[in-house]
């Protein structure tokens, strides 16, 4: 047979052998979601998500955390390397051996004193686990007893990213730089929802939430008497100017139907009624659901600050900030990791249960992960109605539903697991070409 038929002919079969195989591979997940539902793993992870929210610990400061996570690593037989970026954890399970897929949980807490009165409350005054992450490393956890369970099946290696400091820490990043996601060829994340139904997951492909950046800027006048300004150079006045101006760039210079913010948080300068001051310190956020957009805001801002301080005769200079406020880019999802996603967790929920998210105008450092590798963020619902209407994350009154944590539990290790089934799936034919061929 020719060359040309015979990759033909391997292409029907391929078309053929992967819709048939892959629903034959959700045999031996479709039972995760049961299996974490039982009390030896749903209170197991109740147990771990109480104790990590009583002592919750900020960016590179999970000391605690960390070890609670390694000490369950250990008990279950998984190995794992420690610390990565600072407080990191990053576990293994299956063959030891390529291919790789990965799942992530951030791990800190924020500065944030608990409102909330309960038996669990956190016991570290200031601060709180109000964003969920608490939850998002419990059912990492519980995915990973599941996947250890059934690591004979594992066709590949199962990569466990317990990532520190997402909180505007950049994390994300000191996980890329440590080289831990190496070989790695997708990467899974979910982050908790109040506002959709345990069972639901809402997401999109595509641009999900914004990227953000952070800038500081100092206008400098000459300061002077208030009631003689002509001797003086006035850096309130330029400065006002400035602020209205850069709401112009939104209104006058950017797509409508491309949502963007830009907020001056910021504004510190003069003493007194009757001093003009020397200088004013501004500083504020901007925050755009593409690269494009956030590298034209970024232009434009310092032309507009330094333009608009020289119309008044003053100097400028702009900072964009990184280190404590690092830029973190777009969330945006994987087209194909979409398909990917709509396929197995329909399997689990039904195709009803995936909703789709609304944009984001926040920022998640998943994002990084996503520029690195072919990356996958969701949404998980935890809403009861029935019981109760769960606060927005970061607020101090902020709950997590603990029913929704077998669901996150058996998304991970289904993701997991389906995918190195479909890798496998995609490789050894392209393999057998060539074996067969040369
Ligand atoms: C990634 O794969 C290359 C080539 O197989 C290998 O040399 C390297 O050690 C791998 N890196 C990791 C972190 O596994
Ligand atoms: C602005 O900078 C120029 C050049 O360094 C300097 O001559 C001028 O005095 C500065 N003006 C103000 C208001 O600081
Ligand atoms: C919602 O809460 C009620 C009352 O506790 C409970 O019976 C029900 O199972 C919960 N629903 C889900 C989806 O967890
Ligand atoms: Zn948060
Ligand atoms: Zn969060």
């Amino acid at each position: 047979m020719g060359f040309v038929k015979w990759a033909n002919l391997l292409l029907i079969f391929h078309f053929f052998a992967a819709t048939p195989i892959f629903s034959h591979s959700s045999s031996f997940t479709s039972k995760f979601l049961d299996l974490a539902k039982e009390p030896k793993i749903f209170d197991w992870m109740v147990n771990i998500r109480r104790k990590i929210h009583e002592n919750p610990e900020l960016g590179y400061e999970e000391f605690k955390t960390s070890e609670l996570i390694t000490s369950e690593l250990t008990k279950l037989s998984i190995p794992y390397k420690y610390p990565v970026a600072v407080t990191g954890v990053v576990g293994f399970i299956g063959t030891g051996s390529s291919p790789f897929v990965a799942l992530r949980a951030d791990m800190d807490a924020l500065p944030i004193q608990e409102l909330v009165e309960w038996e669990h409350k956190s016991k570290v005054a200031g601060k709180m686990h109000a964003c969920g992450h608490d939850a998002h490393v419990a059912m990492l956890l519980g995915a990973a007893k599941i996947l250890k369970a059934h690591e004979k099946e594992i066709l590949g290696t199962v990569v466990l990213v317990f990532q520190p400091a997402e909180e505007g820490g950049g994390g994300a990043q000191k996980i890329i730089d440590s080289g831990a996601l190496e070989n790695v060829s997708a990467i899974f994340g979910l982050h908790v929802h109040p506002n959709e139904p345990v069972g639901v997951v809402a997401t999109r492909s595509g641009p999900l939430a914004t990227g953000s950046s952070f800038f500081e800027a100092i206008i400098s006048g000459k300061g002077g008497h208030a009631a003689i300004p002509q001797y003086a150079i006035d850096p309130i006045v330029a400065t006002s100017n400035i602020i209205i101006s850069l709401q112009h760039i939104l209104s006058r210079e950017v797509d409508p139907l491309d949502p963007q913010v830009l907020t001056i948080g910021k504004f510190q300068g003069g003493e007194t009624a009757n001093v003009i001051p020397d200088s004013v310190l501004i500083a504020g956020t901007f925050r755009a659901f593409s690269r494009e957009s956030m590298m034209y805001l970024k232009q434009r801002i310092e032309q507009v600050i330094i333009g608009q301080a020289a119309v008044h005769k003053c100097n400028a200079t702009v900072t964009f900030l990184n280190g404590d406020k690092p830029y973190s880019p777009p969330t945006i999802n994987n087209y194909d990791l979409h398909e990917y996603f709509k396929s197995v967790v329909g399997n689990m929920l039904g195709a009803n249960k995936i909703k789709k998210a609304q944009l984001l105008m926040g920022s998640e450092d998943f994002a990084l992960f996503q520029e690195a590798i072919p990356g996958y963020i969701f949404f998980l619902g935890m809403e009861n109605k029935s019981v109760e209407q769960l606060p927005s994350a970061h607020s101090p009154y902020f709950k997590v539903n603990e029913d929704a944590l077998p669901y996150g539990a058996a998304i991970h290790a289904s993701l997991a697991s389906n995918y190195l089934i479909k890798l496998h799936q995609d490789q050894p034919l392209v393999e057998d070409k060539y074996n067969d061929e040369l």
